[in-house]
């Protein structure tokens, strides 16, 4: 399959995970790739970020695939990490086409007892890299007159969850990064959209520390991840989806086929957005009165 023949594209988190599933599709369509990740952990993330290992092999995969790959250390959160890597990647494969802001972090608290650093590792990771992500690349695509930016956003972009405060914020902010991005580079002939994805199966979501804070207990394992999640969805069999069908998502958006799309978000959930909003455990509380209202609420005389 070739469509992406001739196109080069810069994926950030591309070690693991969805960036990973992006690098691997986008080569298997011809599209040589730029990755980087931050391979080393975060100080307030309760769980590990990838490593020059898994940087490595999402290289050799993506060369296995006949593609060239330009992989580097970098931290989104820094602007000129991020411009040394895309200076390289347009060294050494000529071009960028294609951007793809994937990395990302998450952790959980309730907003009142979050301490101040893992507020600002989440907006600085999630929110402020994606801007770094496609400040680095917009001067280049403006130049050549055209590209696509692909920004992944989340469920928690349209709605929260317990203890997310700061990754529904960041999450909601990436909207308006793209809207705000994709009316700015309309004029330049470049698009860009939001990919909203649920659940996905991966190191971010199963892992021992997230199914703690998901289930209350220590001893929650991968299969009870994966049972769980298929509360999340509507469609039939759907556990926590695989990482693929963010990259098939990023794929269309990357492609000729969206040649006429921008500022607009996809969201890939099987169906979460649209389960009712039903709370299964309300609370009764006999300080608070409701009904019958005499008079039906209207104060008479
Ligand atoms: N996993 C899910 O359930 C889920 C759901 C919705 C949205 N998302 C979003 O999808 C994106 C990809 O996450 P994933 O599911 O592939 O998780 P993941 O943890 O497997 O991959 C994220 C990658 O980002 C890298 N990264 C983290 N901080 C970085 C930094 N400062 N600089 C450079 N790289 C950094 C990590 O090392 C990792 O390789 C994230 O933006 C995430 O918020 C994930």
């Amino acid at each position: 399959m070739d469509r992406l023949k001739g196109n080069v594209a810069f994926i950030t988190g591309g070690a693991r995970g969805q960036g990973r599933a992006m690098a691997l599709k986008f080569a298997s369509e011809g599209a040589d790739v730029v990755i980087c990740d931050i391979c080393s952990d975060a100080e307030t993330v309760p769980y590990p970020l990838s490593t020059s290992a898994d940087l490595a092999e999402t290289r050799s995969r993506v060369e296995a695939l006949g593609r060239r790959c330009v992989a580097e250390v970098a931290d989104v959160r820094s602007q000129e990490q991020l411009d040394r890597v895309v200076e390289r990647g347009i060294d050494e494969l000529g071009h960028i086409d294609i951007v793809c802001a994937s990395a990302g972090v998450h952790s959980f608290l309730p907003f009142w007892e979050m301490p101040e650093e893992m507020w600002q590792e989440v907006i600085d990771t999630n929110l402020t890299g994606v801007w770094h992500t496609v400040k680095a690349v917009a001067p280049h695509m403006i130049e050549r007159g055209e590209g696509a930016a692909i920004l992944t956003s989340s469920v928690m972009g349209k709605e929260t969850g317990p203890d997310l405060a700061h990754y529904a914020a960041a999450k909601h902010g990436v909207i308006g990064l793209m809207r705000s991005f994709a009316f700015e580079l309309g004029p330049h002939n470049i698009r860009v959209n939001a990919i909203l994805p649920s659940v996905v199966h991966d190191k971010m979501g199963d892992n021992p520390a997230t199914r703690e804070w998901v289930f209350g207990r220590s001893d929650a394992t991968t299969e009870d991840y994966v049972a769980a999640t298929r509360n999340w969805h509507v469609l039939r069999g759907r556990a926590a989806l695989p990482a693929a069908a963010i990259a098939d998502a990023a794929l269309f958006f990357a492609s000729a086929e969206s040649q006429h799309i921008t500022g607009t978000e996809l969201v890939v959930d099987a169906g979460h957005s649209i389960l009712p909003g039903f709370n299964h455990t309300p609370i009764h509380d006999e300080r608070i009165a409701v009904g019958p209202y005499p008079n039906d609420g209207v104060t008479v005389g």
